[in-house]
């Protein structure tokens, strides 16, 4: 079978695109040539945004499941595709619809906020979903006194409790990705480049944190070096992210952060990183494969997400 050209992929996807009045949202988390072909490029918190709001009928989801499934809960009539369904996320598996009910139970009459990077089910068990562009202000938006659960990401979760001081007993999960960065390289690297400032998302651990010139989500981090004076960073957070960087600012230096264990090459999310391009021209031709979610489990987990937007929308965020 005659095989394309990663060009001919390209133009198959814009014709396609016309053709079927489709658009490809992207996580800043898939590899440049991806986020040079999407219509919309983002952090979780702005492709959900768009995801609500756009007149396609095909939304094809460069990202993860539980983004695809987000896009899916936000927009039900629109047809929402992933290029593969394989693209899930450790810190989503690490939080399991049974064990979660039981965790409640364990823990009753706190008010569940959820990070977006779970499941629908998770979602659907919880009074407010939050991304980390937005979970210290969703926190915050709370009356004072609420007594919180927040899931499923600790490392997110303690940095939120820190800012915010509130009474939150918080999941144990972490990301595969954020959790193995190495404090000794990082530190190593600032000693051979003493004027970069070292950025880092909240999901990483709390020693990494403390190190940080600035923490933010990742369109936080890429604001930060869009505006910020400096030349040099060293980026805690998936490598993805540096694709934007290098365009909006490509006269300054940035130095991915190293994982602990060198040879897992863990500063690559590996779920986001199962869609490719021929993926996503496969699955806009065939319209395969296609987010189903059932429609009372959908509308369950829709106003959770619906009340982080409206928050979010009334701060501007
Ligand atoms: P943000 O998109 O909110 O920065 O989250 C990062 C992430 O881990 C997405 O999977
Ligand atoms: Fe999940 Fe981490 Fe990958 Fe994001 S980077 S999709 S949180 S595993």
């Amino acid at each position: 079978m005659e095989t394309h050209s990663q060009k001919q992929y390209i133009s198959e996807i814009k014709r396609l695109k016309i053709e079927k009045n489709a658009i490809i949202l992207a996580h800043y988390y898939q590899t440049g040539d991806i986020q040079d072909i999407a219509d919309f490029v983002g952090d979780s918190l702005a492709l959900a945004q768009k995801a609500a709001s756009n007149s396609a009928d095909i939304i094809v989801f460069a990202g993860v499941k539980f983004m695809a499934e987000t896009a899916k809960i936000l927009s039900p009539e629109k047809k929402v595709l992933l290029p593969d369904m394989n693209a899930g996320c450790s810190l989503a598996d690490s939080c399991k619809a049974d064990d979660f009910k039981k965790f409640l139970n364990d823990n009753p009459g706190r008010t569940v906020v959820s990070y977006v990077n779970t499941t629908a089910e998770i979602k659907a068990l919880s009074d407010i979903i939050c991304t980390s562009s937005n979970a210290v202000q969703i926190v915050e938006s709370l009356p004072p006194g609420e007594k919180l659960i927040f899931a499923p990401d600790r490392n997110l979760g303690n940095y939120v409790l820190n800012k915010t001081g509130r009474d939150m007993v918080i999941w144990n999960g972490t990301c595969h990705v954020h959790e193995e960065f190495s404090l000794e390289a990082i530190l190593k690297l600032k000693k051979e480049n003493p004027d970069a400032k070292i950025i880092v998302h909240p999901e990483c651990e709390l020693p990494v944190r403390m190190v940080a010139d600035y923490i933010g989500s990742t369109s936080a981090l890429l604001n930060f070096t869009r505006n910020d004076t400096g030349k040099t960073y060293i980026v805690a957070t998936e490598v993805g992210i540096i694709h934007q960087m290098k365009k909006e600012k490509p006269g300054k230096k940035y130095i991915p952060a190293p994982p602990r264990d060198s040879t897992c090459g863990c500063s690559e999310c590996s779920f986001m990183k199962v869609i490719t391009i021929e993926k996503i021209y496969n699955c806009l031709l065939s319209e395969k494969p296609e987010i189903l979610i059932d429609k009372n489990l959908l509308l369950r987990a829709q106003k959770p997400i619906q009340r982080m937007l409206e928050i979010s929308e009334n701060l501007g965020l």
